[in-house]
Parts: C-alpha cells; sequence; structure tokens
C-alpha cells in the first residue's frame, strides 16, 4: 500500500483545513487554530483525548488496553472534525511542524471510508484492513526501510462511518456485526501498538455496535451542539462568506427555535444558501 492509496492526513493538509497555531497554547494547554472548532464541549472532549493519547505515546504504553475512541452520534455533529483536530494537535505535541526531516518522525491520520472499504472498492475487505494496520505501523510499502532503532512512525486511524463497515444482514435480516472476536479487525486491535497508533472508529450507530469494540474503546457521544454554539459556528462561517449581520437574519432565526438544527453540517448549508440568495439579490 502505497501513500496515494490511502486517504492521508498530513500535518500540512491539516493546517489548510484549521489554520496555523497561534504561537502560544491556551490556558487547558491545547493550541488554538485560526479555524478552530467551535464550543466548549469540543473543546473539552480535544483536551481528554489530547491527553490520553499523549500519555500513552509518550510514556511508550506499547500494549495498552486502550485501543482508542469510539465517537457516535447524529450526522453532520463534529466525529470527523474532532478527529482529524485530534491528529493536528498531535502533530503540535510531538514536534512534527510540517518538516520533519524523515518519515518516521511524522504523525499522519489515515482516513478510511467504512463504505468505500465494505464496498471492496480496494478489493478483499479482510485483506484491506490487514494491510491498512501494516501501512499505519510501516508506512508506504517499497518506500522507508524500518530498523530497529528507527523511531517508528505515529498514525491516528480513523474509520469513518463504520456502521456500513461493520454491519451485515444475519439470515433473520437484521443487521449484526460482520466480525467475529477473530477476525482480522479484532486481531489487528489486539496486536496495536498503542505506542505509536490511536484508532478512532465513528458510527451513527451506537445501537448496533458490539460489546467487543465497546470493551476496547471509549465512546464518545456527540450530542446536538447547543443554539449558542449553532449561532457562533453560523457567524464564524458566515465571516469566511463576507456575509452581514442582516444577510444572516434568516439563520439566526431558523436556529432559535430549539431543536430546529441538529447540525453543523445543516448550518454549513444555510449558510450557503443565504450567501446565495444574497448573490441573486444583488444588482
Ligand atoms: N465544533 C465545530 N466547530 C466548527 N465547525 C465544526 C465543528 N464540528 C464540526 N464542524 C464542521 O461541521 C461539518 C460537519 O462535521 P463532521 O465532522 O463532518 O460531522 P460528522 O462526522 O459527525 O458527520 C464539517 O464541515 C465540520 O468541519
Ligand atoms: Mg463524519
Amino acid at each position: 500500500m502505497r501513500d496515494s492509496d490511502v486517504d492521508l492526513y498530513t500535518f500540512e493538509r491539516l493546517r489548510d483545513e484549521f489554520g496555523s497555531f497561534a504561537a502560544s497554547a491556551a490556558d487547558d494547554d491545547l493550541g488554538r487554530a485560526q479555524r478552530d472548532l467551535i464550543g466548549s464541549r469540543y473543546r473539552e472532549i480535544l483536551r481528554e483525548l489530547t491527553a490520553m493519547v499523549s500519555y500513552q505515546w509518550k510514556e511508550h504504553m506499547e500494549r495498552s488496553a486502550l485501543k482508542g475512541f469510539l465517537f457516535h452520534g447524529g450526522v453532520g455533529v463534529g466525529k470527523t472534525a474532532m478527529a482529524k483536530r485530534l491528529t493536528y494537535e498531535l502533530c503540535r505535541r510531538f514536534g512534527d511542524n510540517g518538516v520533519a526531516g524523515r518519515n518516521s518522525d511524522e504523525v499522519v491520520m489515515i482516513l478510511v471510508d467504512g463504505a468505500d472499504v465494505a464496498r471492496g472498492r480496494y478489493g478483499d475487505t479482510e485483506e484491506q484492513i490487514r494491510d491498512i494496520f501494516k501501512y499505519a505501523r510501516d508506512g508506504q510499502s517499497g518506500g522507508h526501510h524500518h530498523h530497529d532503532d528507527d523511531p517508528k512512525r505515529r498514525t491516528v486511524i480513523l474509520f469513518d462511518d463504520v456502521e456500513s463497515l461493520f454491519l451485515t444482514r444475519n439470515s433473520a435480516g437484521a443487521k449484526e456485526w460482520h466480525f467475529s472476536q477473530n477476525s482480522i479487525f479484532f486481531h489487528s486491535i489486539d496486536d496495536l501498538d498503542t505506542a505509536h497508533t490511536a484508532v478512532i472508529l465513528t458510527t451513527n450507530r451506537l445501537d448496533l455496535v458490539d460489546e467487543a469494540i465497546v470493551d476496547r474503546f471509549l465512546s464518545y457521544e456527540f450530542a446536538p451542539p447547543p443554539v449558542a454554539v449553532l449561532e457562533e459556528v453560523t457567524r464564524e462561517k458566515a465571516k469566511l462568506q463576507r456575509l452581514t449581520e442582516e444577510d444572516l437574519q434568516p439563520v439566526l432565526n431558523a436556529i432559535r427555535a430549539p431543536g430546529a438544527v441538529k447540525s453543523i453540517r445543516e448550518i454549513e448549508r444555510m449558510v450557503m444558501r443565504a450567501y446565495v440568495d444574497k448573490l441573486l439579490k444583488a444588482p
């Protein structure tokens, strides 16, 4: 497997998304990115995740029982964004400022789209999973030759929207997790070098998650953000589109009806709508 075969998030790519870090950290010890996640609950989750992964990586906890995290919650509430932001923070912590001299000094995230793997887009599902873990450990085949005294590269593996990957229909027509305890996925997870790797799973179907996953991963619920956070996101996204407070009124009004808007993705669509409406009204 090569770098071009996977959806690889490097420091540079994450910086494009979140913007540069300010020169000094915030009071919570986390970096302050130009386009950071909004909302105190997100910040708190980021702080906890960073503390746990940093500990395992720094203290060489190679065989930890904690393999990573399970993010669950509705669509568009920031699960994928959190995995990216965590990786960006780990880049900052572990000294990767984008000028790492060697591959092995990098922190990268590998995004694995559950639906793609399930569809067999890259071939046999179990083979792919094996390859993904191998790639996470060693980097691209043929590239870097691994020596025992080399620092190993550090990787976040994101299995995004895993419900399609791990679910299948059983004979009774009910959905159930497809991977058994002995499957290659659990084998890879149990073998994971937790001093260099963290695995994140996201799903909007917690009800279908197998106990074997719950045992190995720490669960985080991503609830619909409170109105105040939705408003702040609205203003932030609107600033990028150079919308005025007046342009935004329809969006803000819609948000204030409690429970009307349940995701940040909806906010993005509404701001886009307001922007297009403005363009179409323009003389
Ligand atoms: N806390 C946040 N602050 C600002 N934007 C956010 C935040 N959380 C998510 N977003 C943005 O909202 C959109 C949806 O988030 P995403 O992570 O894709 O949701 P999910 O993975 O839960 O479906 C993305 O464009 C993301 O960048
Ligand atoms: Mg997502």
